[in-house]
């Protein structure tokens, strides 16, 4: 572990696809903090589908370790390339990074700036503020099964450490914040894993009698999101789930480009234990056209600054971004002109 005053190394991987276009409008985002006297510097690593076609190499076990040991955190753009269609080098870079540095929580808050994109009409994007926390390196995410031409299985696997992890991490944040949390489940039919998830929610709701918190079945809860999601403060899943949600919740905030997402491990000796990223993938659709919204990338470096202890720099980076958005920036997924990079110079515009 380092002190409080040491440097803040960052590993920059922008990856495939729309990944370096948006992770482009987020370098001068570290340049400025650099500038306001934030010890922090960067290295951009190559790895992504490029890297791998050129030379066969995925992420070798050394840039693995000196990933681990020698940074804070990673910065992500995207992974996915149609070139590698088995997505074995997205496995090996970023699932890998998931499950090895062991960033089990996954918060991917929704917090709307503007109505247009809320489902019910007369709800103001003020009033929902909903922060998805997702189990980040199991469930049926965890690559094991089988598969044969008449039968396949993907086996879901769910442990304590994992689930009691991702519950704290969620308790803790709707306990601070003073809202309610809800677990999205099917404990009804998923009997084993889910039946994990409850008792160990059983547990920690008796530990944290002061959050209100129930479970609700997660087909249930995406209706009642899309018919308001005023309610919902905390929400907490397991890996499937919590993609699913954050999504949806994606679209309230205008589209996948828009939504942030911070990954951590609470509970690791090692220093990087942190990698923050866009919701978003590679978006195959759009790279190479310079159009894609760098929004979710810039915000999920402004989760980075928060978790590293830079309020301040958290909160100047989302309310510029707040301020552009109302004031009508947009690129063609919002319904606007703007390209990549006047997107990213308007989003950044008020950090002065
Ligand atoms: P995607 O998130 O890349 O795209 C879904 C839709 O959202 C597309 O219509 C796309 O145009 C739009 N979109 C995505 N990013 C956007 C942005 N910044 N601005 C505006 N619109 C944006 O998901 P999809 O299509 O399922 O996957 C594409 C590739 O990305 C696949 O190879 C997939 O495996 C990979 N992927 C990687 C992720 C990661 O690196 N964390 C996450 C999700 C998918
Ligand atoms: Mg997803």
């Amino acid at each position: 572990m380092i002190g409080p005053m040491a440097t803040r190394h960052i590993a920059v991987i922008p990856g495939d696809g729309v990944g370096p276009e948006v992770m482009a409008e987020a370098l001068p985002v570290l340049a400025w903090a650099r500038d306001r006297g934030r010890d922090l510097s960067w290295e951009v690593w190559p790895h992504g589908a490029d890297h791998c076609l050129a030379t066969g190499a995925i992420l070798p076990e050394t840039d693995f370790l000196r990933l681990r040991d020698g940074f804070d955190a990673i910065l992500f753009g995207a992974v996915g390339d149609p070139r590698i269609p088995d997505g074995r080098h997205a496995e090996g870079i970023l699932l890998r990074l998931r499950q090895e540095l062991e960033l089990g929580v996954n918060l991917r808050p929704c917090h709307p700036v503007l109505d247009a994109h809320l489902p019910l009409k007369g709800v103001p994007a003020g009033g929902v503020r909903i922060d998805v926390y997702r189990e980040n390196t199991e469930g049926p995410y965890c690559l094991q099964g089988s598969s044969g031409p008449d039968r396949a299985e993907d086996v879901a696997v769910h442990t304590r450490p994992a689930v009691e992890r991702l519950l704290r991490a969620a308790f803790e944040g709707a306990r601070a914040r003073g809202c309610g949390l809800t677990l999205a489940h099917k404990a009804n039919v998923l009997k084993h894993g889910h039946g994990l998830w409850m008792a160990v929610f059983r547990e920690l709701q008796d530990e944290f009698r002061v959050v209100p918190a129930r479970g609700l079945h997660a087909d249930a809860l995406l209706c009642a999101l899309v018919q308001d999601p005023r309610p919902f403060g905390v929400i907490a899943a397991d890996n499937l789930f919590g993609d699913l949600v954050s999504d949806l919740l994606a679209a309230f905030q205008g589209g996948m480009g828009m939504a942030p997402s911070l990954s951590w491990a609470p509970h690791r000796p090692w220093r990087c234990t942190a990698l923050a990223e866009p919701v978003h993938g590679s978006a195959p659709d759009l790279a190479g056209r310079a159009i894609a919204n760098p929004t979710g990338m810039l915000l999920s470096l402004g989760l980075l600054f928060r978790h590293l202890g830079w309020e301040e720099e958290a909160g100047l980076l989302d309310a510029s971004v707040a301020t552009a958005l109302q004031r009508g920036a947009a690129t063609a997924d919002l319904g606007g002109t703007l390209g990549t990079a006047e997107m990213g110079q308007a989003l950044r515009a008020g950090l002065g």
